[in-house]
Parts: structure tokens; C-alpha cells; sequence
């Protein structure tokens, strides 16, 4: 198949592609305007895959571009993974136009441009965010979602929607959801991880820029929570555990006996992780000293979520195989790939 990978310069798409290139025959190509990440990712990956990836610098909200340098320039294109998306919960709050315009906008135009092009498969990244504080845990795929607390989920939340109606109106289209818990960690290889612009939201990029010196502070946010030391819990899933998910899901749709239009997967390792575990986690794997203060909890944050992932296991049959020390691991050994580059050491970022 010809897949389009939007948002593949970032985080999780640059790892999708990875494992895409590595194992299978699919001949992938990106979408990235590079707005949280640099063109210097696909250098990237073709030193870890040997493969050069083409990426279109387009802005996804922007239709004509869409249409006109992308789709009638690649041809038939056999399905999309949608990455691309603005990701910060605390901006999206300040920013509430920016991340609705980018997200849903960058969402219809590729949708119609399923429609224009009759792309068959669709990938959305979806997040755990749409449970919200929800009754019980694990949560499965029929939890029942909440409304989100920030303008950030709200986005997932309605393409969710978007995608479910739309599926329902095309023959010979078939779309996935993937609900993301806490993606972690990078490439075995050390040579590819997390990099956002500006200072990381998430908790593993915090805690090794924090350990380089590169951020001042490490806050843990609420130690009072009903939780077994107090402090939240989390899902923490390996990146290419959630790269090779994708990798999965494509078959799936593919090979799809009986014909479900639309369906959502919860991706998460299914055991849920403390913050503070999460720090002994990165002192155990790296042999480092970490200082942190106890902050207030940050409003919009639940005490505790975890996945049930028996419908993934099941039906992509996705076994995820790494740990929260591998992960961290991992992230350090990407960081120490970052520190050496802004040393003016000779690694090429
Ligand atoms: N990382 C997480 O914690 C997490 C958790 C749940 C869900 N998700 C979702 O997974 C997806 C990927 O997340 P990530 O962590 O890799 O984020 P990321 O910011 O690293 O990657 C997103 C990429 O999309 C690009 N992009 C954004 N808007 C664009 C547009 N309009 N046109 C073209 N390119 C655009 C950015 O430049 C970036 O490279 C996002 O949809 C995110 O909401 C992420």
C-alpha cells in the first residue's frame, strides 16, 4: 500500500515510519510543516531505516496545497495515518481558535480529500484524554467519554466524531481511532526520540531535559491524591510499542473479514504507573540523582487512568513488549544524543 503519514517529522510518526520502513513493503510518505519539530527527523531516519522518507512541508488547514501539491502530484493513495495535530492540553486552553482551526481543520480538509481521491484506510490519533475522570479503571473501549476539560480534547473528541459519521457514509471505507495512554521512551537505537519545540509538556522529556540541565525545575504535581503514594496514575506506553500498533492496524484494515467501518482501540500497557515510580523508574535505568518539588495539582488532571487492552490484544493481536525502565532508558539515551549535539559534538541532529 501507498501510505501518507501526516505529522511525520514528530514524535510518534517519525517512530511509525520507522517500524512502517522496517517491516513492511508499504511505500510511505509524509505531511509536516514542521510547526513542533524539524526537517533534520527524516536525516533521522534514514540513519536508522537506510530509507530517505519525502516529506511535504504543507499546513494540513490549507486545502488547495493539500489538494494540489500532494495528492495530485502522489497519486492514488491507499491509506492515512493522521498525526498531525497541535498537542498541548495548558496552551490549547490559552490558544482555544489555534488548536480547534488546526486540528479539525487539518482533519475535514484530509477527509475530503478521501472522499476526492477515494483513499480507502484512515488512521486517527486519538488520545485516553476522552474518558475524562471516568467511574472506573481499567477504562475499555466502552467506557463511556466525557466531555474534556480543555479545548485539546475537545479536538480528539469531535474527530472521533467526524470520523465515525464519515465512515458511515462511504462503501469501501473502513477508519480506526487509537486511543494513546502516555506514549514514552524512543528508538532502541538511541537516535531518535522526543524533541519538542520549546519546553516539553510531557513527563518523560521534562524529567531528562531536567537531568541535563536544560530546565530549571521538576514538579511533581499533587502528592494527595487516593492513589498508593499519592502522587497520579498514569499508562505509560512505549513509542514503538505504539508505532508497530499502526503497523497492525493497516493489516487490519486490509485484511478485514467482516466489514466494521469504523472502530476504536484503547493503546496502553495496562498497568498503571505512579509519577513518582516513573522517577525512580529514570534513577534505576540511569544510575542519576533527581531533585523534585511537590506542586499543587494542576486543575484538569485525574487522579488515576489505565487501560484495558484486550480488544487491541485480540483483534490487531498488538502485544506490547517493553517496560516503563525501557522506556526510560531509552529517553536518557536520546538525551545523551541531544546533549552531545548541543555541545557542538559531531552527532548530526
Ligand atoms: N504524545 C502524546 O502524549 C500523545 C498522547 C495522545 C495522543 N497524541 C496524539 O498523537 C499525535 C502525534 O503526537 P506527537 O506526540 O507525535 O506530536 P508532535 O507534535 O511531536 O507531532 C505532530 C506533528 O504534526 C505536525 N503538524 C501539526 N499541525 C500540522 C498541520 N496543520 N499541518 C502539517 N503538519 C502539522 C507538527 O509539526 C509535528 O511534527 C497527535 O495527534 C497527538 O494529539 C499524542
Amino acid at each position: 500500500m501507498k501510505i501518507l503519514v501526516t505529522g511525520g517529522a514528530g514524535y510518534i510518526g517519525s517512530h511509525t515510519i520507522i517500524d512502517i520502513v522496517e517491516n513492511t513493503n508499504h511505500e510511505v510518505v509524509s505531511i509536516d510543516n514542521f510547526s513542533n519539530s524539524e526537517p533534520e527527523t527524516f536525516e533521522r531516519i534514514e540513519q536508522i531505516t537506510g530509507k530517505r522518507v519525502k516529506n511535504y512541508d504543507i499546513d494540513l488547514t490549507a486545502y488547495n496545497s493539500l489538494k494540489e501539491l500532494f495528492f495530485e502530484k502522489e497519486g492514488p493513495i491507499d491509506g492515512i495515518i493522521h498525526f498531525a495535530a497541535l498537542k498541548a492540553v495548558g496552551e490549547s486552553v490559552e490558544k482555544p481558535v489555534e488548536y480547534y482551526h488546526n486540528n479539525l481543520n487539518g482533519m475535514l480538509n484530509l477527509l475530503k480529500c478521501v472522499q476526492k481521491y477515494k483513499v480507502k484506510h484512515f488512521i486517527f490519533s486519538s488520545s485516553c484524554t476522552v474518558y475524562g475522570n471516568a467511574d472506573m479503571q481499567p477504562v475499555t473501549e466502552e467506557t463511556p467519554t466525557k466531555l474534556p476539560e480543555s479545548p485539546y480534547g475537545y479536538t480528539k473528541l469531535i474527530g472521533e466524531n467526524i470520523l465515525r459519521d464519515f465512515s458511515k457514509t462511504k462503501a469501501g471505507f473502513s477508519a480506526i481511532s487509537l486511543r494513546y495512554f502516555n506514549p514514552v521512551g524512543a528508538h532502541s537505537s538511541g537516535l531518535n526520540g522526543e524533541l519538542p519545540k520549546g519546553r516539553p509538556n510531557n513527563l518523560v522529556p521534562i524529567v531528562t531535559q531536567y537531568a541535563s540541565g536544560w530546565i530549571e525545575d521538576l514538579t511533581v504535581y499533587g502528592d494527595d491524591y487516593e492513589t498508593r503514594d499519592g502522587t497520579a496514575i498514569r499508562d505509560y506506553i512505549h513509542v514503538m510499542d505504539i508505532a508497530h500498533a499502526h503497523v497492525l492496524a493497516l493489516e487490519y484494515l486490509e485484511n478485514q473479514i467482516e466489514s466494521k467501518p469504523y472502530e476504536v482501540f484503547n493503546l496502553g500497557t495496562g498497568i498503571g504507573v505512579t509519577v513518582l515510580e516513573v522517577l525512580n523508574s529514570f534513577i534505576k535505568a540511569t544510575g542519576m540523582n533527581l531533585d523534585y518539588q511537590i506542586g499543587k495539582r494542576r486543575s484538569g488532571d485525574v487522579a488515576c487512568i489505565y487501560a484495558n487492552n484486550s480488544k487491541a490484544r485480540n483483534s490487531l493481536h498488538w502485544d506490547p513488549k517493553y517496560t516503563i525502565d525501557d522506556a526510560m532508558l531509552t529517553a536518557w539515551q536520546w538525551q545523551e544524543q541531544l546533549n552531545k549535539a548541543k555541545h557542538g559534538d559531531t552527532v548530526h541532529l
